[in-house]
């Protein structure tokens, strides 16, 4: 194996506890976990272990001053029981755009591929079989320096863990338009993955979800004129058999299932647009009726149809699920790549492979 990880395996499997018919989104987690080190400029201390607890300093400086950054990848099988990736490489590309931003260093490319082969193909027993389930890879990293200046670290840890997970959203959400919070500004690290912009959606989340709405649409920070995203997905828009999405200007996640469903869509003979788009612009199409369906992209809620939109006086109630075409379609399609029913001809789908026998 070129990264000659250190391999331990757990002699207790906690397997057996899973109830693969009733799986929670993030509170299960598979036996092993990758982590390694970055220590005096260079990763070290490769090593896949059983999953549990590890000690941290408590003047961490990730704890004080949230130097600490993350990814959302999935795993699923074929219908042969075969265990493949999707895009991996977007993201670990990304994962280095959001390192290079919060000044932490590069995870080498082969690293990250090793790891995530060995340790998927570890656990692969834990991949759920069924259609809209998979294994929810989370690698993350963090600044691990023991000062309280604030400073970037010396040193970090990086950890891949996965588990099983269903969908992200089990009914289509109901979205509150935020005008007085901000997630994201332009020049900010609203298109990082850095786990401070989760930090600061969840005060105006918890408001919005005493309403009654279970996300926000965010609103760009200087006019609160422009739609953002809803910070667990990317947000799309069909008018008049057109399909729009804001472009990424810094302060938005540049999504790959964004990126994924753009293709898709182009594929099958969509015009799809990125631009800027003015919430006052949806409120019209929706007054208008050519506002035919609203849906969130993300690698957790993959694709997640919206049952209506409130900004200020307007409650947008969106058509019914029958009458939706252009989300299902491109869902169908990324859950026939995921199963490989349909065939990748786009080079996405990359199979696992256990590079040692353990
Ligand atoms: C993902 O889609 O993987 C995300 O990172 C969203 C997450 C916060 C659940």
């Amino acid at each position: 194996m070129p990264n000659n990880f250190k391999i331990s395996k757990t002699n207790n499997s906690r397997l057996s506890q899973l109830d693969f018919d009733n799986i929670p989104f993030g509170k299960v987690f598979s036996d092993h976990m990758f982590v390694a080190d970055y220590i005096d400029g260079e990763w070290t201390n490769m090593e896949i272990v059983p999953f549990g607890n590890f000690e941290i300093h408590p003047a961490c400086l990730a704890l004080h001053y949230g130097q600490s950054i993350f990814e959302g990848m999935k795993a699923t099988v074929d219908l042969d029981g075969r265990p493949l990736f999707f895009r991996p490489e977007k993201h670990i590309q990304r994962l280095n755009n959001s390192a290079a931003r919060m000044c932490m260093p590069a995870v080498p490319d082969e690293m990250f591929h090793d790891a995530i082969h060995q340790l998927v193909s570890m656990d692969k027993d834990w991949i759920p079989p069924a259609t809209g389930s998979a294994l929810y890879i989370r690698p993350f990293m963090f600044g691990n320096g023991e000062t309280i200046g604030v400073k970037a670290s010396d040193t970090y840890k990086f950890i891949i863990f996965t588990g099983p997970v269903g969908p992200y959203y089990s009914k289509p959400v109901r979205l509150w338009v935020e005008s007085e919070y901000v997630r994201a500004a332009k020049g900010g690290i609203g298109e990082a993955k850095a786990s401070g912009n989760y930090a600061a959606s969840l005060l105006p989340a918890q408001k919005a979800k005493a309403a009654g709405y279970d996300q926000i649409l965010w609103l760009d920070a200087s006019e609160f004129k422009y739609v953002q995203e809803v910070g667990t997905m990317n947000i799309f828009f069909v008018i008049d058999g057109k399909v729009i999405t804001p472009i990424t200007d810094g302060a938005i996640l540049k999504g790959i299932t964004r990126d994924t469903v753009m293709t898709i869509l182009r594929a099958k003979g969509y015009e799809v647009e990125e631009r800027l788009i003015e919430i006052d612009e949806i409120v019209q199409a929706h007054k208008a009726g050519t506002l035919t369906e609203v849906f969130g992209t993300g690698t957790a809620a993959v694709i997640s149809h919206v049952a209506d939109i409130t900004y200020g006086e307007h409650e947008m109630v969106l058509p019914p699920m029958e009458e939706r075409k252009v989300g299902a379609l491109a869902k169908a399609e990324i859950e026939g790549l995921r199963n490989g029913t349909i065939a990748d001809t786009r080079d996405w789908i990359v199979p696992a492979k256990q590079m040692v026998k353990v």
